[in-house]
């Protein structure tokens, strides 16, 4: 099996703080891989850091096999130009727990606004893929709506739409429920597993343990920039094996 996201003693730090201090780890192609930890312990600067919104200090980082945001040559890393970096980011979808709509496009426009200005599809063919998204995500109604007509949920699937309009091999999700109102995460969860019954290779950082038990392939847990344990996620849900996870989950579940 081929990883699509490879993580070799990855290291990142801001300034004289390690954040990040020598992360390991595989995704498999096709898995739902969740990523679990305390605040301030690096989940998210850890997935800016797979597609190259963040630069690592040390380590190394493939996708689908292809070193993020450098080119090696003999034992030499040099970065890649702006351009490069854009081209690997084009295959990474990536949403956040703010769904970062465009608040003057319509639903169907923030969702074809990429394909047409990023990979040049024409705005017919565009068009057409949105409104199948939007249907995708339950919200074929909602094509005309602006980002302040819709609930924080709706929003947030029409972000989903969105990342899937560029046709990505990953996506990375960082906390995409956590802003919403409780009635609302369910529908957000739903279009999520729908997307990992179709195959894509997703990462969730999340505190839905529910959701990472019932469609999680593969839980990590991580605190102050370590990987502390991973496995299956029923097995480090229900038997983790390190004092820092009990501790942990004793204040999710
Ligand atoms: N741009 C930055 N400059 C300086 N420090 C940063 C920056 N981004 C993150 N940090 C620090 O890095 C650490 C890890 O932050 P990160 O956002 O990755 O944690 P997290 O696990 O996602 O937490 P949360 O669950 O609260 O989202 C924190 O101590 C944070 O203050
Ligand atoms: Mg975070």
């Amino acid at each position: 099996m081929t990883a699509m996201v490879k993580a070799e003693g990855v290291h990142k730090s801001f300034g004289n703080v390690q954040v990040l201090k020598g992360i390991d780890l595989e995704v498999a192609t096709g898995e739902v891989f969740c990523l679990i930890g305390p605040s301030g312990s690096g989940k998210s600067t850890f997935l800016r850091c797979i597609n190259h919104l963040e630069k690592i200090n040390a380590g190394r980082l493939y996708v689908d096999g292809e070193l993020v945001g450098y080119r090696q040559k003999g034992q030499k890393l040099y970065e890649l130009r702006d351009t490069e970096v854009a081209r690997q980011r084009r295959d990474i979808g990536m949403v956040f727990q703010r769904f970062n709509l465009f608040p003057h496009m319509t639903a169907l426009e923030n969702v074809t606004e990429a394909p047409v200005q990023v990979k040049g599809e024409s705005k017919a063919t565009a068009r057409e893929r949105a409104g199948q998204l939007l249907e995708r995500v339950g919200l074929g109604d909602k094509a005309k709506s602006y980002p302040s007509q819709l609930s924080g949920g709706q929003q947030q699937r029409v972000a989903i739409a969105r990342a899937l309009a560029m046709e990505p091999k990953l996506m990375l999700f960082d906390e995409p429920t956590s802003a919403l109102d409780p009635e609302l995460v369910g529908d957000v969860l739903d279009v999520m597993r729908d997307l990992a019954e179709s195959g894509m290779t997703m990462i969730v950082v999340t505190h839905e343990m529910g959701f990472a038990r019932e469609v999680g392939d593969s839980l990590v847990f991580m605190d102050e920039g370590v990987v502390v344990e991973s496995g299956h996620p029923r097995e480090v849900l229900t038997d983790p094996r390190h004092e820092r996870t009990k501790s942990f989950l004793s204040k999710v579940l």
